[in-house]
C-alpha cells in the first residue's frame, strides 16, 4: 500500500540522531521545559524569521491561547473560513467567541478576502480574523494585512499546515509566521514539521502577545508559585518532543523542497488528466502539506485508488457548517457554495518528503487510468 503520509520513514532516516537525543533527555531527568525547549523556540524563531516563539502542547491550544493573548474574549466575533479542520473553529468557540463563517476562495482553499470584506462592510464587527493556510498554501496575506490595517482587527493565522511556506508582501518573499499579529503551528506527527506526539507553537512579533501567551500556557505563573491569572492552564512542550523537533527542523527546508518536487511531478504527470490540479498564487510558495486535486466523482476515484493499493485522503469531507457540532454557526440566509463544493470534490494524494519516485509515478499512472485524460 502507498500510504497517504509516512512519519515512520522520517524516524528511520534520522534514527541515530533521534535515539541519541531521546536517550540524553531521559538521562537528564528534565522532561518538561528545559534547554531543548528553549533552544527549539530560538531555532524555530530564526527559521520563521519571527521575534517570538511560545511553545505549547498542541496546535489547538496554540490557537486558543493566541486568541486569548490577542484579547479575544466572551462576546467577540472571529471570522473563520467555512472549510478547514474543525480545530480552527473549535478554538474560537473555546475562547468564548462566536465564529463568523466566511466562504473560501475558489483557487487557494483559503478564506475569500472579497467575501470577508463584504461581510465586514455590511455591519459585522469582528475582534479577529483567523485565516488558515490550508494544505500548505498561504492565504492572501497581502490583502488580509491591508484589510486589518484599515479595519483594526487582530489577524491570527492558523499555520498548522504551513511550516516554511512563503508569500509575497510588498514585493518581498516572507515566511508565514511573522506576518499577522500571531500565527499558530501544530507539530502533529504528520505535519511538515512533526513531533513524535502532540506539540504546537505560537509565533508573534509582539513581545506583549508572547508574554501573555506564555503566562496563559503556564498557569499564569510569573515567578515560582506567584500566579497572575486565575484562568491560566497547562499547555507546555515536552523536552522529548523539543529534542526531536530540533533535529527535524534542520531538515525542514530540504523536506519541503522534496514535497515541492513531488508536487511538480504530480502536476506534470496529471496535466492532461480529467481532474483539477492545485494552483499556487503568484508570489506564493506552498509547502504542499497536501497535494489536493478536485474531482466530481471523488469517492469512486478514492475507492478505485485504494483497490490499486494507493491510500488517498479526504481533508475534509464536510464544510464547517455541515458538521453537526458547528451547524448553528451558519449565518441565517448565508451560503458557502465554494466550501461545500470543496468538501465534495477534494482528494489528497499521497504526499510525504521521503516518498519514493516510483510510488509518485505509480499514483500518476493509476490516477490517469481511473479518471482518463483529455
Ligand atoms: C488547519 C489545522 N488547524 C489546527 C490543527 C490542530 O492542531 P493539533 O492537532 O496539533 O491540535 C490542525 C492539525 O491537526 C490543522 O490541520
Amino acid at each position: 500500500m502507498i500510504p497517504p503520509v509516512d512519519p515512520a520513514a522520517e524516524y528511520a532516516a534520522l534514527r541515530g540522531e533521534i535515539d541519541a537525543a531521546v536517550a540524553e533527555v531521559l538521562a537528564s531527568g528534565q522532561f518538561v521545559g528545559g534547554p531543548h525547549v528553549a533552544a527549539f523556540e530560538a531555532e524555530l524563531a530564526a527559521f520563521l524569521e519571527v521575534d517570538h516563539v511560545v511553545s505549547v502542547a498542541n496546535g489547538t491550544d496554540a490557537l486558543e491561547i493566541a486568541l486569548a493573548a490577542c484579547g479575544v474574549a466572551a462576546g467577540d466575533v472571529v471570522a473563520v473560513p467555512a472549510f478547514t479542520f474543525a480545530a480552527t473553529v473549535e478554538a474560537v468557540v473555546r475562547a468564548g467567541a462566536t465564529p463568523l463563517l466566511i466562504d473560501i476562495a475558489e483557487d487557494d482553499f483559503a478564506i475569500d478576502v472579497r467575501a470577508l470584506t463584504a461581510a465586514l462592510r455590511t455591519g459585522n464587527a469582528v475582534r479577529a480574523v483567523l485565516p488558515v493556510h490550508l494544505y500548505g498554501h498561504p492565504a492572501d496575506m497581502q490583502a488580509l494585512l491591508a484589510l486589518r490595517d484599515e479595519l483594526g482587527f487582530a489577524l491570527i493565522e492558523d499555520a498548522a499546515q504551513a511550516h516554511g511556506a512563503r508569500c509575497q508582501i510588498d514585493g518581498a518573499q516572507r515566511r508565514i509566521g511573522g506576518l499577522g499579529d500571531a500565527a499558530c503551528f501544530s507539530f502533529y506527527p504528520t505535519k511538515n514539521l512533526g513531533a513524535a506526539g502532540d506539540a504546537g507553537a505560537i509565533t508573534t512579533g509582539s513581545a506583549e502577545i508572547a508574554r501573555t501567551a506564555r503566562l496563559i500556557a503556564n498557569h499564569g505563573d510569573i515567578s515560582k508559585y506567584e500566579h497572575a491569572l486565575a484562568d491560566g492552564r497547562n499547555s507546555r512542550l515536552d523536552a522529548l518532543q523539543a529534542a526531536i523537533l530540533r533535529i527535524k527542523l534542520r531538515r525542514l527546508d530540504e523536506w519541503n523542497e522534496a514535497r515541492r518536487r513531488i508536487a511538480a511531478t504530480y502536476a506534470l504527470g496529471l496535466a492532461d488528466a480529467n481532474l483539477r490540479l492545485p494552483r499556487e498564487r503568484a508570489g506564493a510558495e506552498s509547502v504542499f502539506h497536501q497535494f489536493t486535486v478536485r474531482l466530481a466523482d471523488r469517492d469512486r476515484v478514492q475507492r478505485e485508488l485504494r483497490e490499486r493499493g494507493i491510500a488517498a485522503g479526504i481533508h475534509y469531507p464536510r464544510a464547517i457548517h455541515q458538521q453537526p457540532g458547528f451547524a448553528r454557526f451558519a449565518a441565517p440566509g448565508a451560503s458557502y457554495p465554494i466550501a461545500e463544493q470543496a468538501a465534495a470534490e477534494v482528494l489528497c494524494l499521497p504526499m510525504y518528503p521521503l516518498m519514493k519516485p516510483e510510488d509518485t509515478q505509480a499514483v500518476i499512472t493509476a490516477l490517469r487510468d481511473i479518471v482518463g485524460t483529455r
